[in-house]
């Protein structure tokens, strides 16, 4: 008999008074009551993106938020510089690809950061490129992205926006919309918004709104501009997934409360202790610059990462993540976003441990927990 636990990144654990809340019966969506909670939420991103933009909520995956971008930003025949380091900064290439945008790709080593002198150089031989589109965090590596750099880079590019994915980065580490520069910035609910999946969420800033006026890709349902003006109505353009919304809003209400500097401190110490324990383990990190949204371990000589996720699923009833694309078999990660606190951490490096042990590897059962549990007592 097993006990689950979800640690991979995305779904993720939903805290429990998020779900009873989203179970309540359903209000309808034209009405003063969901009016009112819409704006509250709307409020609560703004305080979690730290911007004074507008934040849109669409009905889809975090993918449609980055579709959204795109086709809102972007005309046809447009060029963007696009970072791919990773499954999901290789999605933003696909997506030009997709719309007819010739996408000058900046190609970096999964395991490793952009080098913003990279995006520099792309920017000096394009000038006429219309966005540069990376991840805070790019979740198939565990790394994080310089987003910081590329917004101070590009105040002085007038007519270039900054696309960022966020999707696994929001909430868990600094990332501030306005002061960086961040012109559109995308988030999802089921990654560090700690939700079920379905919901995505995009802020514009004034640049970008000068590029979205003059867009003329196709677009019916991902709009911003209708959502711009149903917003102006305390509503959206289209019939909003109104049980979610209100989930967000539970969230949001408890990520004022506990205020972001806590939320950010809370994953930083998930994924330092985390961190402290593989190494005492004598595994190796697989990200160079990692986030503290997931932990991405190298699987050792010998052993498929694929076999160490699958007999903590399976045998032991934890659910992490194996490696994407190439990185498959060769990386597995832990989670650190989502309903989770440093007891769960305890928990995944122990399965950690014991499956490696199960799967031939050496390994001193207990080392990594006891780091982890020196790390989490002295912070
Ligand atoms: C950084 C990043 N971008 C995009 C996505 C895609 O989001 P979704 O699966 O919600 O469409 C993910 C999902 O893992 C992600 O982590």
């Amino acid at each position: 008999m097993h006990k689950r636990y979800l640690m991979a990144p995305g779904p993720v654990s939903v805290a429990p008074e998020v779900l009873a809340k989203m179970s309540e019966p359903l209000i309808h969506h034209r009405s003063p009551q969901f009016s009112a909670i819409l704006t509250d939420v709307r409020e609560g991103l703004k305080y979690l993106y730290q911007t004074e933009n507008d934040v849109f909520i669409l009905a889809s995956s975090g993918t449609g938020g980055m579709e959204a971008s795109v086709i809102n930003c972007l005309s046809p025949g447009d060029k963007a510089i696009v970072v791919r380091g990773g499954k999901f900064g290789e999605r933003w290439e696909e997506l030009c690809t997709t719309y007819g945008i010739s996408s000058v790709n900046i190609d970096v080593t999964w395991g490793d950061a952009v080098d913003p002198a990279d995006v520099e150089s792309a920017l000096d031989a394009n000038p006429d490129a219309k966005a540069v589109f990376v991840q805070a965090h790019e979740t198939s590596t565990g790394v994080k992205h310089p987003v910081q750099e590329l917004g101070a880079m590009l105040r002085n590019r007038p007519d270039t926006i900054l696309v960022v994915d966020a999707i696994s980065a929001m909430g868990v580490y600094e990332l501030r919309t306005d002061e960086w520069g961040l012109d559109v910035v995308v988030t999802g609910s089921q990654k560090s918004l700690s939700l079920p999946p379905g919901l995505a969420m995009v802020s514009v800033s004034d640049k970008a709104w000068k590029l979205v006026q003059k867009s003329t890709l196709p677009k019916y349902y991902f709009n911003f501009l209708k959502e711009r003006k149903a917003l102006g109505r305390q509503t959206t353009a289209y019939t909003p997934a109104v049980s979610l919304i209100i989930g967000l809003g539970e969230v949001l209400k408890n990520i004022r409360d506990t205020g972001l500097e806590t939320l950010h401190t809370h994953h930083k110490r998930l994924s330092e202790a985390t961190k402290t324990a593989i190494t005492a383990l004598g595994l190796e990190l697989f990200a160079r610059t990692p986030a503290e949204a997931i932990t991405v371990i190298k699987a050792p000589e010998g052993i498929n990462g694929q076999e160490v996720v699958k007999i903590l699923r399976e045998e032991y009833g934890i659910t992490i993540a194996g490696g994407q694309a190439h990185a498959k078999g060769k990386i597995f990660r832990i989670s650190h976003i989502g309903h989770l606190c440093e007891w769960d951490m305890l928990i995944a490096i122990a399965a950690v441990e014991r499956a490696l042990k199960q799967l031939g590897h050496p390994v001193e059962l207990g080392r990594g927990v006891a780091a982890a549990e020196a790390y989490f007592a002295d912070h």
